[in-house]
């Protein structure tokens, strides 16, 4: 077989692979804490070939994160959160660059926490999108409607709107490089956790116009991921999810290596 040939059977098994996020948003208190969390995490996932594991802790953790899992090909270091500069005169900012320089290769832009709770808008959010493609990493980003928006049967056109505000500037070629998350807020932190054919229909209508790897996220957990993780298989080529985003249930090892297990 040609060197070529075995480049391209990689490739295929590595896009096949499930992208299992574990945000553990502001958790733990104390470095300590995130240090027993990395190990458990380390051993359980050290034989994972299914999954891209990649652990997002708050900043202040990630160079121990990249310490811990050095020599792991099958987890990958993500941050909850950056700027869009460089560097410079930006009180209490997190650069893109500052985050590779670290190991990090995924960043979770526009949660709805930072929406909501900071004031961040799809304006910020597509800026920061750019930047980190800028630096080859590849951004997550978290799309979805509030509950009324869904009561209203607005679904589509919020998340068609806010992917388009969200990825305002993103050359075509680069559009591949993202992933997406559909996080509808009603769903997050609520253990109303959205039924796997509401989600694969939100992937697919992300997926009309953006050729990206779509997750899903919102009170997921090891009792109802595997609905989730399945949906690629029981559906159409370009149909299904291709991992999950998962905030509460990633803070317990147990329960996050769970998940991970379901992947085969
Ligand atoms: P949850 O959070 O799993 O706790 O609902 C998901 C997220 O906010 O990404």
């Amino acid at each position: 077989m040609s060197g070529g040939a075995i480049q391209l059977i990689k490739v295929s098994q590595s896009t096949m692979k499930k992208l299992i996020i574990a945000n553990w948003k502001c958790n733990p208190a104390t470095l300590k804490e995130a240090q027993k969390m990395f190990l458990a995490l380390r051993g359980g996932l050290k034989n994972n070939s299914k999954a891209e594991a990649v652990v997002c802790p708050p900043f202040v953790y990630l160079a121990e994160a990249a310490k811990v899992f050095k020599n792991q090909s099958s987890v990958k270091i993500g941050a909850q959160n950056c700027f869009w500069e460089e560097k410079g005169a930006f009180t209490g900012e997190i650069s893109p660059k500052m985050l590779k320089s670290l190991g990090v290769k995924y960043v979770i832009l526009g949660h709805s926490e930072r929406v909501m709770i900071m004031g961040e808008t799809n304006e910020m959010t597509a800026r920061k999108v750019n930047a980190v493609l800028k630096l080859g990493l590849t951004p997550i980003v978290c799309i979805g409607e509030t509950a009324e928006e869904r009561k209203q049967g607005k679904t589509s056109i919020i998340l068609e709107k806010e992917l388009k505000e969200s990825l305002q500037g993103v050359a075509k070629n680069q559009m591949t490089k993202i992933v997406l998350a559909y996080e509808p807020l009603w769903a997050i932190g609520t253990g109303k956790a959205c039924s796997v054919d509401e989600a694969v229909k939100a992937a697919n209508v992300l997926r009309r116009t953006r050729k990206a790897p779509i997750l899903y996220g919102g009170s997921v957990h090891s009792q109802n991921a595997a609905g989730y993780i399945a949906a690629r298989l029981d559906s159409a080529r370009q149909a299904g999810l291709d991992g999950l985003l998962i905030g509460g249930a990633s803070l317990d090892p147990k329960e996050f290596l769970a998940i991970i297990k379901q992947i085969r």
